[in-house]
């Protein structure tokens, strides 16, 4: 518990902010053989936010797997029954901490009880939206093994949010380590079905406590894990949509291709009224021409036979307004490895959805993330007209498409290791 205190004590400098004084609780904190180790440099951070660090870069540390220090509770936790667990209601044990400071760089990282942060209410993550995430899960094969599935990925992402934040870099692969020691510690909360997994939630906050807008001088990370169960309980079951365009999600040049809360929030008004006309999820447009940018938050694939009749997978490009989604691009690579169909990376427009809808073109739509994987669209409003997307050619009451099945089956094999591939990694 000390522990605990100390490093969020630290990391919202409500200890000493001189260096010598940081060091020194540093030193404190880390097992004798890792306090002597050398300091490491950090990667070269982007010249925007170059002045965040008033140290320079040699001297600072990076995050560093073998300085790890694992303090467990003592009061384990008991895990809800399989299905009793709702999406990110409870959580496990414990929670990975990394404090940096622009002096010193990265502390050492620590496994601690899971608890509340103490942070001081003046912290740039209240006030600035100094925060960005990522949504991971952690996998239990039939042997036992425990997966994670390309946490390079969601680890170069979180760093690119940082940059978009102006908060500090870090050793990507450091820190895929210093997560699989945590989901090792918590593997009692990875249920072995199939469906199941542990959702892990890194998060880094600026945690300087000062009202002024500018760079952070201190920040926090840490990764907090909740066991879930499948998105789709009793099958797929599809969505409707309303494509909204007086509410804009993203917009070039702003924020939406980074996972920053800042994005979220804005959206949520957006999503009860849709949720209060009957329509579960939103359809982010943008533009004059309504481009179909996102779905809730999902990236966006259409199935259609195109203009020129060819069978063609669509999705919007990362052209700055849309996530770069994990599961966007694995489902981009198995199809164009299929080789079955055109897989496209371009501009969709509503006119063309209605378009392939009236001339029965469209054979399917779904959005797709890490969450679900891939999630059935039954039906778009859009301007006063409902847009019937088929699902199961083959059976009326289906609740999703043929391609929408087989990817779900293909990325959830790879998931839980009974397809082998080089996305899935096992930690041992
Ligand atoms: C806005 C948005 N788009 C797309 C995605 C899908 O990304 P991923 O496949 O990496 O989960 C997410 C989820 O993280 C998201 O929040």
């Amino acid at each position: 518990m000390y522990r605990l205190q100390r490093t969020l004590a630290t990391a919202a400098n409500t200890l000493s902010t001189t260096a010598a004084a940081t060091a020194a609780a540093r030193t404190r904190c880390v097992p004798a053989a890792s306090a002597v180790a050398a300091p490491r440099t950090i990667a070269p951070r982007a010249a925007h936010f170059a002045s965040a660090a008033s140290s320079p870069a040699s001297l600072q540390n990076d995050i560093s797997a073998k300085n790890l220090h694992i303090t467990p509770t003592s009061s384990p936790k008991q895990m809800s029954p399989l299905k009793d667990l709702v999406f990110g209601r409870e959580f496990s044990d414990h929670m990975l901490t990394v404090a940096w400071d622009a002096q010193s760089g990265w502390a050492a990282p620590e496994i601690q009880p899971y608890g509340p942060l103490h942070l001081d209410p003046s912290c740039t993550v209240f006030h600035y939206g100094m925060e960005c995430f990522e949504g991971m899960k952690a996998y239990k094969d039939a042997k036992g093994n425990v997966r994670l599935f390309r946490p390079d990925m969601n680890m170069t992402r979180l760093a690119r949010s940082c940059s978009r934040l102006a908060l500090p870099q870090f050793n990507k692969q450091e820190l895929v380590e210093c997560i699989k020691k945590f989901v090792k510690t918590e593997q009692r909360w990875i249920p072995q079905e199939k469906g199941y997994s542990l959702y892990l939630r890194p998060t880094v906050i600026g945690t300087q406590p000062t009202l002024g807008v500018g760079p952070s001088s201190k920040a926090l990370l840490f990764v907090i894990a909740s066991p879930v169960g499948p998105y789709f309980k009793t099958g797929f079951t599809a969505v409707s949509l309303l494509a909204q365009s007086s509410y804009v999600r993203a917009w070039p040049g702003g924020t939406g291709d980074a996972k920053v809360g800042g994005n979220y929030a804005p959206t949520i008004m957006p999503q009860v009224n849709a949720n209060a006309r009957g329509f579960q999820q939103v359809l982010w447009l943008y533009g004059a021409n309504d481009e179909l940018t996102e779905v809730g938050t999902m990236n966006c694939f259409v199935f259609w036979t195109n203009e020129k009749g060819q069978k063609e997978l669509v999705t919007p490009p990362l052209d700055g307004t849309i996530l770069p989604g994990v599961t966007r691009d694995s489902i981009l690579q198995l199809t164009r490895g299929w080789g079955e169909f055109q897989v496209s990376e371009r501009k969709i427009y509503m006119k063309e959805v209605l378009a392939a809808s009236e001339q029965g073109r469209l054979h399917e739509m779904f959005g797709a993330g890490t969450a679900c994987i891939v999630s059935p669209i039954k039906q778009v409003h859009y301007k006063g007209k409902d847009i019937v997307v088929p699902l199961d050619p083959k059976d009326p009451k289906g609740q999703a498409g043929p391609l929408t099945k087989r990817l779900n089956e293909t990325i959830l094999g790879i998931q839980y290791g009974e397809i082998p591939h080089e996305w899935s990694v096992v930690v041992d």
